[in-house]
């Protein structure tokens, strides 16, 4: 697929089914977030790939951080990771630096997101990024093996969609403008 079609044209997906990319995919896909901006070529992003059984255990992560009020919320929060056969979560380890402050690396770890959401629509298959509360929560963060500082950026949940979204309509006049001074 054209790069511009690509950029164009991805959508997300919230519903994700097998089949997922391939090992040879999943490298293309891989090669094409770590090629994101990164000011002071700090390289703030960890990405932690998640499927299979893994699935179920982010699952228990999740219910054992947030501690659910309701069997509906628990059993909510332990489908979560369910809904795509492969969930990347995008983390930035943030760094003291003099010129990166941690708005710029976890800026670095979103363009990461995007690129690989974008290779993956171009590989022919789609997903959607999510964060939600579980994204914010220290105890999953120090589950996953971070520090409360750090930031999940973004869970990239990846597979074939069940359905195709139409693209939505843009109007370009209503959000760029040349500038004249
Ligand atoms: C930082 C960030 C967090 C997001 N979190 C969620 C989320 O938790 N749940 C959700 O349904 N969509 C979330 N989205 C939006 C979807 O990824 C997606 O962009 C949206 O459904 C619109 O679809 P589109 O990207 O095809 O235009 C998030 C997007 C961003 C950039």
């Amino acid at each position: 697929m054209d790069a511009l079609e690509a950029l164009q044209q991805r959508t997300a997906s919230p519903r994700l089914v097998e089949p997922m990319p391939g090992a040879d995919e999943l490298e293309a896909i891989y090669k094409a977030g770590l090629r994101a901006p990164d000011h002071g070529m700090l390289r703030p992003w960890r990405f932690l790939v998640v499927q299979g059984e893994a699935r179920e255990k982010l699952g228990q992560i999740f219910v054992e951080a947030m501690q659910p009020e309701s069997e509906e919320q628990r059993t909510k929060l332990l489908n979560a990771p369910l809904r795509a056969p492969l969930v990347i979560i995008a983390v930035a380890e943030i760094q003291e630096h003099p010129k990166v402050p941690p708005v710029e690396q976890i800026s670095a770890v979103a363009a990461a997101i995007q690129n690989m959401s974008v290779a993956i629509h171009a590989l022919g298959y789609s997903s959607i990024w999510r964060t939600g509360s579980v994204a914010f929560h220290d105890g999953v963060k120090q589950s996953l093996g971070f520090k409360s500082h750090d930031e999940i950026v973004g869970l990239l949940y990846v597979g074939t969609p069940t359905v195709e979204r139409p693209i939505p309509e843009n109007n370009i006049e209503d959000y760029f403008r040349n500038w004249m001074g």
